[in-house]
């Protein structure tokens, strides 16, 4: 680690993640397309990567990879452990000072949609723009927000009729259709779930959704996290500043994976 300033040791055993310390005991693994396709993404770029956050599931992409993440239980429990060409440091997106143009790309899995829309993204990608070299690439799979809001009531009596086919996707389509300048808060997502779904045992026959999927949005509750889902344009537009040749891929096939695909721009030379 002799290239990069503050490793976990030196850092402070919290950096900012309050709201993260019991993420890990809901961490689920990625449909296996995704790290597959992030490979694909980087293949041309893989001297030395930059993870976004801890996801196990693409840790041991590139040559050599630097896992940034700012919550201390995440690191301490989802973190693949270091090793020779592996490590995790504890760190802001927002404010870690890397060695300015050492990275060949960045990758992450949903880590823009941890971010408040639009100052927490700006001081994000211009941090990640001034670690990677001119030309590095990033490359994140986004959570998009549809073009046009989806009206909730409607949505939610999708829900209750049986028609939304997956928890997880209905569970982000209530925030996105929540949330208002692209941002919301995680806690009201869990007040409109129970305030829709009083009787769960009754959600569980008519969705078919196990109560033990169902009872995932109690995480939610009391959450000081905030969430934003950015439509396809609002997340091209945040870039122009610092990337350029910003395109989105599939991220594989998956249920919904439409929604969920891979950001790829490559950093201003
Ligand atoms: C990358 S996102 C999504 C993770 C992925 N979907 C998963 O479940 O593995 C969540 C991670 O980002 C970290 N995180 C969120 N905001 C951050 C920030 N501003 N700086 C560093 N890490 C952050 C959280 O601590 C958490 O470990």
């Amino acid at each position: 680690m002799a290239c990069l300033p503050g490793t976990s040791e030196s850092m402070p055993s919290f950096a900012g993640g309050d709201g993260w310390r019991d993420y890990h005991k809901r961490v689920r693994p990625l449909p296996p397309d995704i790290p597959l396709r992030v490979a694909e993404q980087i293949a041309d770029h893989e001297a030395r990567v930059l993870l976004l956050g801890v996801t196990r599931d693409l840790a041991e992409l590139g040559d050599d990879l630097t896992a940034v993440d700012f919550c201390r239980e995440q690191i301490d429990h989802v973190w693949i452990g270091d090793r020779p060409g592996r490590r995790a440091i504890l760190a802001d997106w927002r404010e870690m000072d890397l060695l300015a143009g050492h990275f060949t790309a960045a990758i992450g899995d949903g880590s823009f949609s941890t971010l408040a829309w639009p100052e927490d993204y700006r001081r994000a990608l211009e941090r990640i723009a001034a670690s990677l070299a001119p030309g590095g690439l990033l490359v994140v799979r986004c959570f998009l927000a549809p073009d046009e809001p989806e009206d909730l009531h409607r949505l939610l009596d999708d829900v209750r009729a049986g028609r939304a086919t997956n928890f997880f996707g209905a569970r982000w389509r209530i925030g996105m259709a929540l949330a208002a300048s692209g941002n919301v808060a995680v806690a009201a997502i869990y007040d409109e779930f129970e305030r829709a779904f009083p009787d769960r045992d009754r959600l569980a026959s008519t969705t078919g959704w196990s109560r033990e999927t169902i009872d995932l949005i109690d995480a939610y509750r009391d959450s000081e996290l905030v969430y934003s889902f950015l439509t396809r344009q609002e997340l091209l537009a945040t870039l122009t500043d610092t990337f350029t040749r910003a395109r989105l891929v599939s991220s594989g096939d998956y249920p919904r994976s439409e929604r969920y695909p891979l950001l790829v721009a490559e950093r201003r030379a």
